[in-house]
């Protein structure tokens, strides 16, 4: 098998980013731009990824983190994408090949890129283009006009009138012959419109070489864009989106609309589960079957057992949701909590690393924090675990078939029994004893003659 090596460029600035952040840092689909790259390099199992790098460097670095299967190489001044490339030289095979990516390009496949490295050999140099409409911009394929064989690329601004009216580009992604890179990048001169050290100029070098020229193709010309500004980012973000929904929706999830649904990381569904408009799902994320996310939801790091719904206006983080629970609308659940089945928690709840056990029901306005819950538990509305004191964290324990009553407040660290009844408006300080009514509450007064305080009206 060919050794490939893999090249990406990622020395711009981004100019047209008008961000302190280097371009290729920026966010699509809840990961950076070059990590995008990096991953649909990793799916060739290449002998090394050379990552050129040049404006802000060290953050770039220290952001994609020093994964091992990485070489970091500098590019202190960019001269050019010959000249990048060139620095790369030290690090790559004496045979073999090179893929060249750009930092950019975020959405390239590896059915892509895999069809484009299958092409290539020692001796040949594969190009991916795509015909456009306007390939204003982009550097030109020529073409013998008789054979049909590739001469050259020449830059936008190097074209005469008669190549700018050819529709065939070079994406940029090419596939180079290891052998004879370092002739051809010794060669390059950067006597052109931009006084660059242009990468396309070794085409025609190796034409000259009597190199074969194979070029191929990807399947969607969204996959070969760039991104130069925040509007192209965001075009491409939807374009991302829209893939990540149509795959789901082969699979028989029901989206209310692909255009108001975002995946910032891995979202693996069930069958028929359903999802409004507005959601978003961060890190991993697993719906069972039948699940049913109401919209404007957020799903962070969480799985949700079949049959669960989840209610408008609710946010879940690093969450177990286990079968038919009932979260929201407006439920806040926080890290560390698990729900075991057919639980019930309702509006302005917000849970906090607690076991819920089956068929317990917090429905309205209460705060549980470090709490084992016991199953078929009532919590009246209003109830409050008081699990921290200002320094420390306690845990509150609440055993099977517990009712709190409204408004009550439970002072960890505290264990209310098996049966217990809670009465209204309690304090709860000390453990209470099992299947007993506990409650703290001052005796109902009423004081006779007594006048409200009225403002003289003169
Ligand atoms: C390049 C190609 C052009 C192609 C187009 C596709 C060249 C000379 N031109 O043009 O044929 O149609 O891409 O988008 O290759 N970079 C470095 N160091 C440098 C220069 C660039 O790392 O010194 C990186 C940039 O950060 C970017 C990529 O290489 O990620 C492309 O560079 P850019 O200057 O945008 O090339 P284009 O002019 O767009
Ligand atoms: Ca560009």
């Amino acid at each position: 098998m060919l050794q490939i090596d893999v090249v990406i460029l990622a020395a711009g600035m981004g100019k047209r980013m008008h961000s302190p952040l280097p371009k290729v840092l920026h966010p699509l689909a809840g990961k950076s731009i070059l990590s995008h790259v990096l991953d649909a390099a990793r799916t060739l199992s290449p002998a090394k990824i050379c990552v050129i790098y040049g404006y802000r460097g060290e953050l770039v670095r220290q952001m994609i983190g020093n994964d091992s299967d990485l070489t970091w190489v500098e590019q202190a001044q960019q001269l050019g994408t010959g000249h990048a490339v060139k620095q790369a030289l030290p690090y790559l095979g004496n045979k073999g090949a090179t893929l060249v990516l750009f930092g950019d390009v975020p959405l390239v496949k590896h059915d892509t890129l895999k069809a484009l490295v299958e092409k290539s050999s020692e001796d040949n140099l594969v190009l991916l283009t795509v015909e456009l409409d306007n390939p204003t911009g982009y550097g030109r394929i020529v073409r013998d006009p008789v054979t049909n064989c590739i001469q050259a690329i020449v830059e936008e601004k190097d074209t005469s009138q008669s190549q700018k009216k050819i529709r065939e580009i070079n994406t940029g992604i090419m596939v180079l012959p290891n052998m004879y890179l370092e002739n051809w990048l010794d060669k390059l001169s950067n006597a052109n419109a931009q006084s660059e050290y242009y990468l396309t100029d070794i085409i025609a070098m190796a034409v000259n070489d009597g190199i074969r020229i194979e070029t191929s193709s990807p399947a969607s010309d969204w996959e070969v864009s760039g991104v130069n500004d925040k509007i192209q980012l965001s075009v491409l973000e939807r374009v991302h989106q829209q893939d990540i929904a149509n795959k789901l929706m082969e699979q028989g999830v029901m989206l209310a609309d692909p255009a108001r649904f975002d995946v910032r990381g891995q979202l693996v569904c069930g069958n028929n589960v359903e999802i409004d408009i507005n959601c978003v799902f961060e890190g991993n994320v697993r719906l069972g079957d039948n699940v049913k996310i109401s919209a404007n939801c957020i799903l962070r790091n969480v799985v949700i057992a079949d049959g669960a719904i989840v209610h408008p206006f609710s946010m879940l983080e690093d969450a177990e949701v286990g079968k038919n629970c009932r979260v929201g609308p407006y439920a806040r659940v926080r890290p560390g909590t698990q729900l075991d089945d057919a639980v019930h928690v309702g509006n302005f709840v917000e849970i906090k690393n607690s076991r819920i056990a089956s068929e317990s029901k917090i429905n309205h306005l209460s705060y549980i924090g470090d709490t084992e819950m016991g199953k078929r538990v009532n919590i009246g509305a209003g109830t409050i675990t008081c699990n921290y004191d200002g320094a420390f964290k306690y845990r509150t324990v609440i055993e099977d078939n517990v009712f709190i009553g409204s408004d009550s407040q439970l002072i960890a660290p505290v264990t209310v029994a098996r049966g217990s009844t809670i009465g209204a408006g309690s304090t709860i300080t000390r453990d209470t004893p099992e299947g007993q009514l506990t409650l703290s509450r001052n005796k109902q007064i009423s004081i006779a003659g007594w006048k409200r305080p009225e403002k003289n009206k003169d």
